[in-house]
């Protein structure tokens, strides 16, 4: 669902990029701009005031800009979940794939405590590969992944699909077809 129009231009889109054939949906320009940025991290957290969130989750590396400014605004714990090689200490490993390539992703196994209240973000859905390998992660620590936000959803890529096909709640700000 689109969420709101003059949000959705603040996304820039650059052709061919990493690879021929990708539509890649640019948020440095969302994030550029102040207002646009404080009304995605607002929207993304406005169905949990109230609610405890014990920690967010995000993604290295756009999901860290997105889910620091969404803990700080639920007063919740952040969780780097990085590429593989970075985190100093004992880590979950997982293998992944997403639009343009795969890779391995780690967490901190102490990161998060058995039970804990879990919000995951990123930037951006598409295949859903690396939200999947994220949700995985955290329920191997046993995390309770209660939804996953992302600002821009790309739906013909069927990445949302696969998270709800999780049992994870999703909420999106914007699509492109
Ligand atoms: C992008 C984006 C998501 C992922 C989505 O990250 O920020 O994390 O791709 O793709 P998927 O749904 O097909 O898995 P990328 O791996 O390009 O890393 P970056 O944030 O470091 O640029
Ligand atoms: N990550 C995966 N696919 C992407 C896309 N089309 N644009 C931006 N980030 C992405």
């Amino acid at each position: 669902m689109t969420f709101d129009h003059d949000l959705k231009a603040s996304v820039r889109t650059i052709v061919d990029y990493p690879k021929p054939g990708i539509m890649f949906r640019d948020i440095t320009t969302l994030l550029a701009d102040a207002r646009a940025f404080r009304r995605a991290v607002d929207e993304l957290v406005n169905p949990w005031a109230g609610n405890k969130i014990d920690k967010v989750a995000g993604m290295e590396a756009r999901g860290f800009i997105i889910g620091g400014a969404v803990a700080h605004q639920l007063s919740a714990g952040f969780v780097p979940i990085r590429k593989k090689g970075k985190l100093p200490h004992t880590t979950v490993r997982i293998a992944y794939s997403l639009e343009y390539g795969i890779d391995e992703m780690e967490m901190h196994v102490d990161a998060i405590q058995p039970g804990e209240r879990v919000i995951l973000v990123d930037d951006l859905i598409a295949t859903g590969g690396t939200a999947e390998g994220a949700v995985k992660l955290l329920r191997q620590i046993g995390a309770n992944v209660v939804a996953a936000c992302f600002i821009v959803d790309l739906p013909d890529l069927g990445g949302a699909a696969k998270l709800r096909a999780m049992d994870v709640p999703v909420r999106t700000l914007m699509t492109f077809e």
